[in-house]
């Protein structure tokens, strides 16, 4: 850090991506990624829209509100796309900071790193003994909230009814649902958002819709909260989605079936992983998400993922004390999961 950085920077601990190797090929199961490619029509309009690179994108992102308006059965002024959902995640952050935001001890790792980095406070809530929410204490939360549904990296999903619940409990606050993993098998609150002026659903491309290189997001949610975030868009970089990811995300939309299908693929792979992983003697969270949280008494979190990742499979592992025995596996092909699971095997049988 040199001496020129800001004094107020100076509490930032900066998000950990999860590895990207570039070294070695790996099995990668550590970023939640999809398997599959983006579809014939995705990388078609982005070859086509590149001999227009030359011009800047479409600041007002019309073509990809309306794709997306369409979708979710909302209108136009209900949406605004951003550069990955982390983009929505940090303009919500700027926008609504004087009350801060609560938000689960365990959940995605950038929400308190936008929340320093915008000088926002925040508070942690801790998760129930089996990783669920605790509804409770979020519908007495002064705060705004920021819920993961599915949680990350936990994969447990919260019904609609107890999201409405919170949402409802306090309207003077943001609620934002993060809905990154909802396509494999959640429930989304879009639907509750005609009724909740205080809801955002914060959604992205880079799931179930294979394109977490394009950097696509978006947030959903009443016309006032999306004319907030777009005064902060303007404010930061009114080109914030690029030409080529604007196409791809309407090219992605118009291609629905094709992204259905692949997440319904992923879904029957978790849930076959899941069984073969719960008969090697895992704990394996009932997950909702394109990832299975697991843990095995015969091995601790740290040692099967070095151990795995020496042989050429890269799970994620994080070392906050209440998840260090688990490791996240992101669900990829039937066939990178077999591999998964052999090499588990082996490493069991290995140490036994
Ligand atoms: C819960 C959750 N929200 C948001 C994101 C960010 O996704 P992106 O910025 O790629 O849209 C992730 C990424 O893994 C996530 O796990």
């Amino acid at each position: 850090m040199s001496k020129f950085f800001s004094e107020r920077f100076s509490a930032l601990t900066p998000y950990t991506p999860g590895e990207q190797p570039r070294e070695k090929k790996y099995i990668k199961l550590n970023t939640n990624e999809s398997p599959f490619p983006p579809s014939e029509a995705v990388v078609e309009a982005i070859a086509n829209e590149a001999r227009s690179l030359n011009l800047y994108s479409d600041p007002t992102l019309k073509e990809l509100r309306e794709a997306l308006a369409a979708t979710y059965g909302v209108e136009p002024w209900n949406v605004i796309a951003t550069n990955g959902s982390d983009e929505a995640l940090n303009f919500i952050t700027m926008a609504y900071a004087d009350r801060g935001f609560a938000f689960p001890d365990i959940t995605y790792g950038f929400y308190p790193v936008f929340c320093t980095l915008n000088r926002v406070n925040y508070r942690e809530i801790a998760l129930k003994d089996d990783f669920s929410v605790d509804v409770e204490a979020f519908v007495s939360a002064p705060e705004n909230v920021i819920i993961a549904n599915p949680n990350a990296p936990t994969g447990i999903n919260l019904p609609l009814s107890d999201i409405e619940r919170i949402v409802s409990s306090k309207t003077d606050r943001i609620v934002v649902i993060d809905e990154a993993y909802v396509d494999f098998g959640g429930e989304s609150a879009v639907k509750l958002i005609g009724e909740h002026p205080n809801l955002i659903v914060v959604g992205t491309f880079s799931k179930s819709r294979s394109l977490a290189g394009g950097r696509l997001g978006f947030a959903i949610a009443a016309q006032e909260l999306i004319s907030d975030l777009d005064a902060v868009r303007f404010s930061t970089n009114p080109y914030n989605v690029n030409r080529l990811t604007l196409k791809a995300g309407a090219a992605a939309l118009a291609d629905a079936q094709y992204y259905k299908n692949n997440a319904a693929a992923i879904v029957e792979t978790r849930e076959y992983t899941a069984e073969k992983l719960k008969n090697m003697g895992f704990e394996v969270l009932p997950s909702k998400a394109n990832f299975l949280f697991v843990r095995s008494d015969k091995i601790a979190g740290g040692e099967l993922y070095r151990r795995l990742k020496d042989r050429g499979v890269l799970v994620r592992h994080f070392t906050l004390p209440r998840i260090a025995d688990y490791n996240r596996v992101t669900i990829g092909s039937r066939a990178e999961m077999e591999a998964f699971l052999t090499e588990t095997e082996d490493i069991l049988n290995e140490i036994r």
